[in-house]
């Protein structure tokens, strides 16, 4: 199968305007939340097309006043489709997008499958949106946990390098997918009740409970596949092969919004009051730094919002060279994690 990300015949725009878009993965966490950006935010459409897997075909969702029907993704799926936005996961996406971008589609995919791949862009459009020009037919969206942290170093790496990165995550169910959301939803219901509940999607029992990201330890480095997604992903996006990153990434029960702490140390000195500045009005971000009422960054404000969240910034005392911050922050892991971001790579995809 010849790589999809260098088809050299695929135009770095949308080939029609308005485009036939379809979303695969629709039923999905992200894919309901995909559905509800482009509409939020008047996305061109000639036409939506809706697919999930066969468990999910005849599924009725709501659209801009119409009902579209889900239909099983199958390999004649893509015909006449422009934009396909994928959230179905590495083996789907692995196995479908090349037919995809066969038939001329530009694919923006939010699964880890070809994010670590040099021909592919791996973008947030507030930090590298010269990237989309350079693809060959496929996009990567970033992990989540990636983005969120991202967003909010950007301003301060472009001003004053970040040399290392400490970050620990605070992350919601959405991450692991809508059957994940219903069971701590289900999970946090049996407790309250005195029930008991064999955890279902997730390892470990969830409802007032955290625990280690449920992706598999690599024994060579001890980091899990979350972690390292993070550390590959920021230094890719950053265009920072040599950044030093440290990565520690917790799952809590909170439904769709990740939280951080980030620990960073940055090239020059740098103060809290220069940090807040460089921030405020960066895009993407709102400032939610409140000492006086010791109101910083939460899930449930940046649950539903575009923005992330950032806050709590200070110097990092444990560093006295004065180079050292540590901030907190906050966002919604179904929107700018993911399907806001999404959209946002597709919008500069428009003729
Ligand atoms: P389905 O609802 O039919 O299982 P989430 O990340 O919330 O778990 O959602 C995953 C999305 O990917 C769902 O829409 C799911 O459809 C879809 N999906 C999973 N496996 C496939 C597949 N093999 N083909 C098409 N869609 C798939």
């Amino acid at each position: 199968m010849p790589s999809p990300s260098t088809n050299p015949r695929q135009a770095p725009r949308l080939r029609r305007s308005p485009p036939v878009v379809a979303i695969i993965g629709a039923t999905g966490a992200v894919g309901r939340e995909l559905l509800g950006v482009l509409e939020r935010r008047e996305f061109p459409l000639a036409e939506l097309r809706l697919y999930a897997s066969q468990r999910s075909a005849g599924t009725v969702l709501p659209f801009r006043g119409n009902d579209i029907t889900v239909a099983a993704l199958n390999d004649s799926t893509f015909a006449g489709v422009d934009l396909a936005l994928f959230s179905a996961g590495a083996k789907t996406a692995r196995q479908y997008a090349p037919a995809a971008v066969r038939h001329g589609a530009v694919v923006i995919d939010n699964s880890s499958a070809f994010r670590m791949d040099p021909a592919v862009p791996l973008v947030v459009p507030e930090i590298n949106p010269d990237e989309i020009a350079r693809h060959s037919g496929i996009i990567a969206n970033p992990n989540c946990a990636a983005i969120i942290a991202l967003l909010p170093l950007w301003p301060l790496h472009r001003r004053n390098p970040i040399r290392r990165a400490i970050i620990a995550t605070y992350q919601a169910a959405s991450g692991a997918g809508a059957t994940a959301m219903a069971e701590l939803r289900e999970a946090t219901r049996a407790v309250l009740e005195g029930r008991a509940y064999p955890p279902r999607v997730l390892p470990h029992p969830y409802a007032f409970n955290l625990f280690s990201h449920d992706t598999p330890v690599d024994p060579a480095t001890g980091y899990n596949d979350e972690e390292t997604k993070v550390i590959n992903e920021a230094r890719k996006i950053f265009g920072a092969p040599e950044l030093r990153i440290g990565v520690t990434c917790i799952r809590v029960p909170v439904l769709r919004a990740h939280a951080m702490a980030l620990t960073i140390e940055c090239e020059h000195p740098i103060t809290a009051d220069q940090a807040r500045a460089f921030l405020s009005d960066a895009p993407g971000l709102r400032l939610v730094d409140d000492a006086e009422r010791n109101r910083f960054p939460m899930p449930s404000e940046a649950t539903g919002q575009d923005e992330v969240l950032v806050g709590r910034i200070r110097q990092d005392l444990s560093d006295p060279s004065g180079r050292s911050l540590a901030l907190f922050v906050a966002g919604d892991q179904l929107l700018k994690g993911a399907a806001l971001n999404a959209v946002q790579i597709a919008e500069r995809l428009l003729p």
